[in-house]
């Protein structure tokens, strides 16, 4: 590594170590895009990697959720990926789908006050915060009644800080919703036992007692 590059790598720690010791609203720049690159690379390919080791969805969780965390704590990622879409209260973009399908990797942006809508995941999720803070509950999906809305309880109810991550777990434990609870937008890092964009999910919305199929769909950030 040369002399310049350790430099601002080095310059690159102590900004994410000012950004994690102060509030969320002076949390600093993300880094060089060279290094948010890198760091980009360097998640695929250890997902990857957690993928083919491990035979469950708990053990593979488990370790994509160090892989993840470590993932945060360098605070990188292209600026493509942290820009709240224009008019949008939420935006996905997607960091990579894995070409055979095994799991993909997708970019929420909420703005302050913004909830991405209860939904389920029909594969493991690992996902944790890079920017802001976050609030997610989770349910467990029972029966569904005469109206065909499931039972949906409640199983875990927690804000994500950033630095940290949360693990869903696989149907029917795999509902959730994600919301915004700071005052600047949030970045969060969703890593999928799918490529989400190639099944068909479910939205769930309590007050209507509707559920609403859908498959994802991205805004363009320029797939890494
Ligand atoms: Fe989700």
């Amino acid at each position: 590594m040369t002399p310049f590059i350790q430099c601002r790598r080095a310059l690159k720690s102590s900004l994410v170590a000012v950004a994690l010791s102060t509030t969320v609203s002076l949390y600093a720049p993300l880094v060089y895009a060279d290094d948010a690159e890198d760091a980009v690379r360097e998640l695929k390919a250890e997902v990857a990697a957690v993928v083919l080791a491990n035979r469950t969805p708990e053990q593979i969780t488990t370790q994509v959720g160090v892989t993840l965390r470590a993932f945060l704590a360098r605070g990188a990622l292209p600026e493509a990926f942290v820009k709240a879409h224009p008019g949008l209260p939420v935006t996905t973009y997607l960091l990579h789908a894995e070409p055979d399908g095994r799991f993909s990797i997708a970019v929420l942006v909420l703005r302050p006050g913004a909830r991405a809508p209860l939904h389920d995941h029909r594969t493991w999720t690992v996902w944790g915060t890079i920017r802001g803070t976050d609030h997610e509950k989770q349910f467990e999906r029972g029966a569904s009644g005469e109206d065909d809305f499931p039972e949906l309880r409640p199983i875990s109810d927690r804000r994500v800080e950033v630095g940290e991550v949360s693990v869903v777990a696989m149907p029917p434990r795999d509902v959730h919703y994600v919301e915004n609870v700071g005052n600047d937008v949030s970045v969060s890092v969703h890593v999928h036992g799918a490529d989400l964009s190639r099944i068909e999910r479910n939205r769930y919305d309590f007050e209507r007692r509707t559920v609403f199929p859908f498959v994802q769909s991205y805004e363009s950030g320029g797939e890494q």
